[in-house]
């Protein structure tokens, strides 16, 4: 596929974006609509913006579909939406294939209705092989949650503790095998990381707008990479650096 994105002005690219689409429930209600139109709406845009995204070359793409905490909404809220991004999955699975992008899951896959992990386990394995860009789905995910999961498999497989270190205890997280976050983008006006990523994050760029997540685009996108590419990271030294 034909890099055809407009990187020309953007020299600086984050390696891995973290992407929270926030304001689905507040775009349906200004539409005068159902919350789950909103979630509908959203997941068009996501379809839209992962091809947009895969134009430029970012290696990895972390997206938050759902959390631990979004438990506590409406059963039926939380019901349509595991609709939704099951058909999402089952719809573009084959298409994503073919443009050689990893679909990996982020989160506590057991808890979820059973035709939704059907539909990430055959995603994982068709996708497996490919050498594209990483997609990163966290859905039944917590930050919190997914230290304490590392802290378990670590002590069932007792692990020394002289043996843990960054790296290691990195490699127990669910993104292992995607370097830390660069950028990570919250649409919906909201100035917080709500559990996405805590540990990834901790020298992240943080770009936020106002622009709920439907009405999310292009030019948006491209607004959020300026600003990054203009941005000096020091990871806590005094000269600019990018991360190694
Ligand atoms: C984000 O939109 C989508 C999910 C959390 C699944 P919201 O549903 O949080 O939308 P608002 O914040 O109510 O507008
Ligand atoms: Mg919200």
């Amino acid at each position: 596929m034909t890099k055809t994105a407009p990187t020309k002005k953007l020299t600086i690219l984050p390696t891995h974006l973290a992407l929270v689409p926030d304001g689905n429930g507040r775009w349906a209600e200004r539409n005068g609509l159902p919350r789950l139109a909103g979630h509908h709406a959203g997941i068009e845009n996501m379809y839209r913006m992962l091809q947009y995204i895969h134009e430029y070359p970012i290696k990895y793409l972390t997206l938050y579909g759902f959390s631990t905490e979004n438990w506590g909404r409406p059963e039926d809220e939380v019901g349509g939406l595991f609709e939704l991004v099951t058909e999402f999955i089952n719809a573009h699975i084959q298409e994503i294939h073919e443009q050689n992008i990893q679909f990996h899951h982020l989160g506590r896959l057991n808890e979820l209705p059973s035709r939704l992990q059907k539909a990430v386990n055959r995603a994982v394995q068709l996708t497996g092989n490919n050498t594209g860009m990483v997609l990163n789905v966290a859905f039944n995910y917590g930050g919190r949650t997914e230290i304490i999961d590392a802290v378990r498999r670590l002590i069932t497989e007792k692990v020394e503790p002289q043996k843990i270190d960054e790296k290691l205890f990195e490699s127990y997280l669910y993104t292992n095998g995607s370097p830390n976050v660069d950028m990570l983008i919250r649409t919906g006006d909201e100035l917080r990381l709500s559990n996405f990523l805590i540990w990834q994050t901790a020298y992240s760029e943080y770009y936020f707008t106002k622009v709920l997540w439907p009405d999310f685009g292009k030019k948006d996108l491209d607004k959020a990479l300026l600003s990054y590419s203009q941005r000096k990271r020091r990871f806590g030294r005094l000269q600019a650096r990018q991360p190694t």
